[in-house]
């Protein structure tokens, strides 16, 4: 009966069980789990390899030279040899975790190759033989490739390799085959599946071996994350490495719920919020890395998970990275490895880039037939793309700058902020909006690209756009708008005062495209002119306010992203303001290029503003054509335009108003009396102080100036929609 159960598999007990005929499963484990019963017992249950997580490292086994201390990996090799399990030895040589001596005199002096090989030697030939009983393979040399993408030696630049040059990986490799000709000897690292650095790991262990290197196997340490790699990448780098050798072993597999990757101790311990979404995402992600390893199980002898379970692992519960989680229970992953489940989500896989020869043609279409058959996708379900985070309120709509029926970008009401695009053969998307380097994205299941803020955006709205494969595109889920010298997209974070410009049910006025002949430039130029709703209506002449955009943007910014007819409209329901004209034209400032301002002079600009279109708007519309009726203000560039044409131009305006666009001090105005108000805002975010100070000097030498700070604004366009909300109503009273 026994045997009939054992010998027909159906009774799998572990993994190691599921795995027989595949590869052996591995687990790296820390001194509690080795002396607690009942993580003994899973252990033995599951796997048939294990790795000493720390205990066998260069610096807890010879923290001084010659003074060895094997208490902990004993502990752990014990336990491995009382229930007949084989070690994975990590490691003879690494940068870290290792003592200083063995590269450094008493001086702190990089040591001679020749003693620093003597040293090394000595360490190697001891623990390794110390251990030859229970260790099947050795990690003898541990991440030396360097991750600097852009790098020209390929090397890490650790004090080894100062002292020695790549020698030092071919000697460790030699002194640990010295004292046991047996053993497997792996070369040991990180990011292994990206291609600048596999190709690297590859082109050093190829060197070695031609030179004769004992270099059995390559481990791909595994540190990865729910959203990558994918299986295309690990597949693309395990059949480069097959190439070189002949065992690969995936060493320290755990994957991360978050962005992070790699061996490089920069990821956050905070992870997401244990989802069931995150649960989906961890089982899925496992599926396809053990797909692929099943798929070449050719090559692969063994696959190690680093760490026991959640609440040993190095990254933390929250990461919740392991098929075991904090209280040692199986996850939703450890069904999928184990049974060899496929994931629930596809991720799309690239086409074969690589021509085929010209017979196999119909086999080739066969087999497109077949894998566009296997790629039949799940509809996008977002509740699953975007894994639940504490405290993200889940209360995300399409943001008011979208298109209509575009669903995303979407914004929360705390200011998070999702993206989606559609973009099935793309390698990285990210958006500028975000923190730092913006917000990654990541392929989900269905082709789309999806990612969300890490934090909680301004409110107001924010220009941006995606970087895909390293070019700029919009967003083709958004409206466009003039800025940054280029059709950005742009997003609309709702404000808690974002009823001054919200468009309502009240009588609105017009906002009209003209062109005006400028002799100067010798061309029709383009302006947009608000008339207020009761204009034309009455007979009466208005005041006009010249309102000027900043760099990167244009004639439409204003009215468009500014929201100034609205703005207008509003106020005027309101009787907040008295009605005047709004005319908004291109400024000429994108012609300066940006970090060229200190020469910029706007000398152009006021011909055409001062001697050409106040002329053409005082004979075209019904103006008030004299000073006392005329504003001019600006926000950023043009606020330094607005500032040197009323500076030079008194005659022409009567009211100056700058928008996170500097300052007047009294000195710069000769006639106290040639202005009646000067405005002067910025936001919170941006120098309030130097508003402040340049509005009280205004002040005490005995000028009508006004400052203004948007509260939790920066240098954007909440900013200046408010400015002109409130210069607005103290205009030409
Ligand atoms: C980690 C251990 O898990 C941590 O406990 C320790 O603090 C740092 O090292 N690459 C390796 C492993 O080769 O030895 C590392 O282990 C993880 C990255």
């Amino acid at each position: 009966m026994l045997l009939l159960v054992g010998s027909c598999g159906a009774w799998a007990q572990g993994l190691k069980d599921a795995y027989k005929g595949y590869f052996t499963i591995g687990v790296a484990v820390n001194q509690r789990n080795v002396t607690n019963p009942e993580q003994q017992a899973l252990i033995v249950r599951e796997f048939n390899s294990v790795t000493a997580e720390n205990d066998m490292k260069p610096q807890p086994t010879e923290p001084r030279q010659g003074q060895f201390d094997f208490s902990r990996a004993d502990r752990i090799a014990n336990f491995c040899r009382q229930n007949g399990i084989k070690m994975r030895g990590h490691c003879l040589m690494w940068h870290s975790q290792i003592g200083e001596w063995i590269y450094k005199d008493e001086q702190g002096e990089l040591l001679p190759k020749e003693e620093f090989f003597k040293r090394m030697r000595e360490h190697i030939h001891t623990v390794v033989n110390r251990y030859k009983d229970v260790v099947y393979c050795w990690d003898v040399v541990n991440e030396a490739m360097t991750d600097d993408r852009n790098a020209t030696d390929p090397y890490r630049q650790s004090p080894m390799y100062k002292i020695a040059g790549d020698e030092f990986i071919a000697q460790a490799f030699r002194y640990a085959r010295e004292a046991d000709p047996d053993v497997l000897l792996f070369y040991n690292d990180y990011n292994e599946t990206d291609p600048v650095k596999s190709r690297r790991i590859y082109e050093m262990v190829k060197k070695m071996k031609d030179n004769g290197v004992p270099i059995d196997g390559i481990g791909m340490q595994g540190h990865y994350n729910i959203y990558g790699p994918k299986e295309d990448e690990i597949d693309a780098a395990i059949t480069l490495y097959k190439t070189v050798v002949k065992h690969i072993h995936m060493t320290e597999l755990d994957v991360r719920a978050n962005e992070e990757m790699g061996g490089a101790l920069q990821f956050s311990q905070e992870g997401m919020e244990v989802s069931d979404s995150l649960k989906q995402h961890l089982a899925d992600q496992y599926a396809r890395i053990f797909r692929v390893l099943r798929k070449h199980k050719d090559v692969i002898d063994n696959v190690t998970f680093w760490n026991l379970s959640d609440r040993d692992s190095w990254l933390g519960v929250r990461n919740y990275p392991l098929p075991f989680d904090s209280e040692y229970q199986p996850k939703m992953a450890y069904d999928y490895i184990k049974n060899m489940r496929n994931p629930e989500w596809q991720l799309p896989q690239r086409p074969a880039r690589q021509p085929r020869p010209q017979g196999q043609q119909g086999q080739n279409q066969r087999r497109r037939g077949q894998r566009g058959q296997q790629q039949q996708r799940a509809p996008f379900n977002a509740a699953l793309a975007f894994p639940e985070k504490p405290g993200v309120k889940e209360d995300f709509k399409p943001c008011a700058t979208n298109l209509a029926r575009q669903g995303y970008p979407q914004v929360n009401s705390q200011g998070y902020v999702r993206f989606r695009i559609e973009l099935p053969e793309a390698k990285s998307v990210v958006s500028t909006i975000g923190g730092g380097g913006g917000t990654p994205l990541h392929q989900c299941y269905d082709g789309s690209w999806v990612g969300q803020t890490a934090k909680p955006e301004d409110e107001g709205f924010h220009y941006y756009h995606l970087t895909v494969d390293g070019g700029l595109v919009t967003d083709p889920g958004t409206h466009i708008y003039a800025g940054g010298a280029r059709y950005e997209s742009g997003i609309e974070v709702p404000a808690h005062d974002q009823d001054f410009y919200a468009i309502k049910n009240i009588p609105h006025g017009n906002m009209s495209e003209v062109l005006f002949w400028s002799e100067s430039t010798k061309q029709m130029r383009r302006a947009f002119v608000y008339t207020p709703p009761t204009y034309g209506k009455d007979k009466k002449k208005y005041p006009v306010l010249y309102l000027q955009h900043g760099w990167g943007e244009d004639e439409t910014s204003w009215s468009r992203q500014g929201c100034a007819g609205i703005i207008m409209d509003n106020l005027l329901a309101e009787g907040k303001c008295v009605p005047f004209i709004v005319v908004m034209t291109y400024g000429m400032t994108n012609e300066v290029r940006f970090g060229g301002l200190g020469d910029f002079t706007a000398k152009d600009f006021e011909t055409v503003l001062v001697d050409e279109l106040v002329p053409f708007i005082d004979n075209n519309f019904r103006t008030i054509a004299k000073k006392e009726s005329r504003a001019m203000a600006g926000l950023s560039m043009g606020g330094m335009e607005t500032k040197t044409i009323t500076l030079r131009r008194p005659e022409v305006f009567g009211y100056y108003g700058l928008f996170s666009g500097g300052t007047y001090s009294p000195e710069d105005i000769k006639d106290k009396n040639q202005v009646k108000l000067i405005f002067e805002s910025c936001g919170s975010k941006e120098n309030p102080d130097g508003i402040n100070s340049s509005v009280a000097a205004l002040k005490a030498a005995g000028f009508n100036a006004v400052g203004y700070v948007s509260d939790g604004t920066a240098h954007e366009f909440l900013t200046w929609r408010r400015s002109l909300y409130q210069m607005a109503q103290l205009l030409f009273k």
